[in-house]
């Protein structure tokens, strides 16, 4: 069995982070999205993982993820040219999985369940194919299954403008080796992509076993800002634990689990759980509220933040109001003038989004 991630893509959704980094590289709880979906996959017993990479981020995703050793795995690349579609990025992998059969993840999503259960349900029931569903409200956001009273799938539309059904597929799926047929029979879409949802529909158009789960765990598509807060806040609430190895002076207070990094120091700061700060920050008269996540080498200083996420570098001075459900990216800038300010004065990149509430 092996594995693959796709890890291409523009991330249009999430820009203008996505300009200048790849969308699965975005942390949650200061970790890359991405490396959940591979903890996860090991975490099943797969350790042979091919990921599909972009010539526009692709060397940032290898760059930090690494061949795998750190994740007790294989990490092969493979270069997407153009983002053709799901089904065209497993036609271009053929050559890494042969024969195999494998699971396909897609690098932004996160899901609760683990996968194992899914995996032996998969190879006990010799099944062509096993997907996994998830009721949503929006089906039009995404593929959408109708399925029979076994779980045995009848049928599956890729972004329908009239849903027949509202279980969506979460971008977690098992293929056996028929799969590549079905691809080498599907035209692209009206979008110009091979759809996988489509190559999906060829194998039970051509009689092959397919069969669905519906996840009773959550499922996070994080390809959206508010996606990714809430990403954020159940990770934190699920895993953070307390670890303090950077400084705190005698006037900060720190409440609930609270992890700070090495080389960090927090002057006169108040800072309640779960939240994350990561390594060699400095905070100075700050209040840290919950589900708020904090990357390496940021600076805050007279500054109120809670349920956000701050990437690298990014730099909050002197803002005379809390900041609640942001997403701030690496190297960013927030400050104000130190008396009250009489005017805002905004830098701000293409597709970036300022609500002054
Ligand atoms: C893709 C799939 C879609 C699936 C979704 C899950 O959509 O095409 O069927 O429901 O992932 O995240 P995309 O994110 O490419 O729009």
């Amino acid at each position: 069995m092996k594995a693959l991630i796709l890890s291409g893509g523009k991330g249009t959704r999430l820009r203008p982070l996505t300009y200048t980094g790849a969308k699965q590289l975005v942390p949650v709880a200061n970790k890359p999205i991405l490396w959940y979906g591979i903890e996860g996959i090991v975490a099943a017993g797969i350790t042979d993982i091919g990921i599909i990479i972009s010539p526009e981020t692709g060397e940032e995703v290898k760059s930090l993820t690494g061949n795998g050793d750190r994740f007790g795995a294989k990490i092969t690349y493979i270069l997407q040219d153009t983002p053709a579609g799901l089904a065209h990025a497993v036609k271009i992998a053929q050559p890494f999985l042969g024969d195999s059969p494998f699971i396909m993840y897609l690098g932004d999503n996160l899901i609760q369940n683990p996968l194992l259960p899914f995996l032996e349900q998969f190879k006990q029931q010799q099944l062509d194919s096993l997907i996994l569903l998830r009721p949503v409200e929006n089906p039009t956001a995404f593929g959408v299954a109708v399925v029979g009273d076994r779980g045995q799938v009848l049928k599956l539309v890729e972004k329908p403008k009239d849903p027949p059904s509202n279980l969506a597929l979460v971008g977690v799926y098992f293929f056996d080796r028929t799969i590549h047929e079905a691809i080498a029979n599907i035209q692209p879409s009206p979008r110009g992509e091979l759809e996988i949802t489509d190559a999906i529909q060829q194998l039970i158009n051509t009689d092959k076993k397919v069969e669905s789960c519906i996840l009773d765990g959550w499922w996070l598509d994080t390809g959206k800002k508010d996606d990714l807060l809430s990403a954020n806040q159940i990770i934190l609430d699920e895993r953070s634990t307390c670890k303090i190895e950077g400084n705190i002076d005698g006037d900060s207070k720190i409440i609930g689990r609270v992890k700070i990094g090495s080389g960090s120091q927090l002057v006169n700061c108040s800072v309640r759980g779960p939240v994350m700060i990561g390594d060699n920050c400095h905070l100075e008269n700050c209040f840290i509220g919950p589900y708020t996540s904090i990357a390496d080498r940021v600076t805050l200083i007279d500054a109120e933040i809670e349920h956000s996420v701050i990437l690298s570098e990014a730099t909050i001075e002197n803002v005379n109001h809390r900041i609640v459900d942001t997403l701030i990216g690496r190297r960013a800038k927030l400050t104000t003038a130190p008396q009250r300010p009489k005017a805002l004065r905004f830098m701000l990149g293409d597709d970036s989004q300022v609500e002054l509430a």
